[in-house]
């Protein structure tokens, strides 16, 4: 058993240039364990606090006054680890040490753990005899929360190659639709610069439909047939729109509102005539009847909760009982630490909730988040096609390809 023998913290900052932190966790004076922090733009109401007062300085000062608790616990041991952390906050959403430090504490205590043992990390995570690769779920085109004015008031236009029977042909042509939409656009708009929102999707200043054509037309191009071995997905991040005073969904950008009705409408226009595998948050966070229609109606796509289950077990166990959806995110650091997001994705498992692991649009170069994605037995790994932050979590993928106890693709 590997013992904490140094728990420490420093700020850095993340993709989008915030401040952030980073824990290091070392066992036995030389296993080290080391998690930055990740954070969202479009964050539900009900998630847990990044840092308490939006300071990260605060939450490296209550790491730094209380780093003895620490000392001497089994690496290894998440429940431990996790009980150390609540002891320094009561609150439920992790307002008085921040759910960054909850998320960077527990999963550096757990990578930690993993080099004492010499073991990969998703194997400690979740001891199993075999596991399989989620589909790598990546964000072609964006706007919303993620991107500026003219962008397409939905905020994300997502591809997964579902008909890859590989790892690396799942990532391969997720990067081939990427850049195929990058000539679609060029020839669509002549001024198009190539900018991209913060997740690395393209972000054109297209109206929300022309957006989804666009991407179909990019999969087109490259001799798929849309919805079959290459489908799109949609996080139509509907909080963003939803006007509590209006009680209605404003689309700024496009020029029009929907009613509760109307909205529902509008997301299954989309699933439907876009083939979508993939649709999340369609209705506002707290909608939950509504998001229940859609999962009645589309059974064969998966209908996710993220601002709407906020990777809480008491919100998924509303959303079950209303069956309001057939799968949902799991952003750890939504939950707090890794030890809830497991109680998190346990309730999903029993329910037959589908999982989505995902990122958060503020990324660290880290990719623990793979290893968390397979340990889960998720779906899907959400986690961008481009960029430097969004690359890692893919990389870290075809490094673990090379692992025997993978074999191959899970099954939607
Ligand atoms: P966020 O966006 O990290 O900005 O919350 C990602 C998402 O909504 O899925
Ligand atoms: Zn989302």
């Amino acid at each position: 058993m590997a013992k904490i023998s140094s728990i420490e913290g420093r700020i850095l900052y993340n993709s989008r240039g915030s401040k952030t932190i980073e824990v290091d966790v070392k066992s036995d004076g030389k296993f080290l364990g080391r998690v930055c922090a990740p954070s969202g733009a479009s964050v539900g109401k009900y998630e847990a606090v990044s840092f308490p007062n939006g300071k990260p300085e605060e939450s490296l000062r209550v790491l730094s006054e209380n780093a003895q608790k620490f000392i001497g616990l089994d690496s290894s041991d998440l429940k431990v680890i996790h009980d150390t952390v609540r002891s320094l906050d009561k609150t439920n959403n992790y307002s008085e040490v921040g759910g960054a430090l909850a998320f960077a504490v527990t999963i550096a205590a757990m990578e930690s753990a993993a080099k004492a043992a010499e073991e990969p990390l998703f194997k400690i995570l979740s001891p199993q005899s075999s596991y399989k690769f989620p589909f790598p779920l990546g964000n072609i085109l964006g706007g919303g929360a993620h991107a500026g004015p003219g962008t397409p008031d939905i905020q994300e236009i997502l591809v997964c190659s579902t008909g890859s029977k590989t790892i690396e042909s799942a990532i391969e042509t997720n990067l081939a639709v990427h850049r195929e939409l990058r000539s679609v656009l060029e020839k669509e708009d002549p001024g198009f610069t190539n900018g991209r929102g913060d997740e690395g999707g393209w972000a054109p200043k297209l109206e929300n439909h022309k957006a989804l054509e666009v991407s179909v037309k990019a999969i087109e191009n490259l001799g798929f047939t849309l919805g079959k071995e290459v489908s799109l997905g949609v996080d139509f991040a509907s909080s963003t729109q939803w006007n509590e005073q209006k009680e209605k969904y404003v689309y700024n950008r496009a020029g029009f509102e929907n009613s509760t009705g109307e909205q529902i409408d509008f997301a299954a226009d989309i699933i439907e005539k876009y083939k979508l595998i993939y649709a999340e948050d369609a209705v506002h966070e707290e909608a939950f009847e509504d998001m229940s229609e859609l999962t009645a109606k589309f059974p064969k796509t998966l209908v996710t909760g993220d601002d709407l289950t906020v990777t809480n077990k008491d919100i998924l166990q509303k959303a079950i009982d209303k069956k309001s959806c057939n799968a949902a995110i799991l952003k750890v650091n939504q939950a707090g630490s890794l030890f809830d997001a497991f109680e998190f994705a346990n309730l999903a498992t029993q329910n037959n909730i589908k999982l989505i692991t995902s990122h958060r649009s503020g990324e660290s170069t880290d990719s623990q988040i793979s290893h968390i994605g397979i340990a889960t037995k998720s779906k899907m790994l959400k986690v961008g096609v481009v960029g430097g932050e969004r690359v890692a979590k893919l990389n870290e993928l075809l490094r673990l390809s090379e692992h025997d106890l993978i074999c191959g693709m899970a099954e939607i």
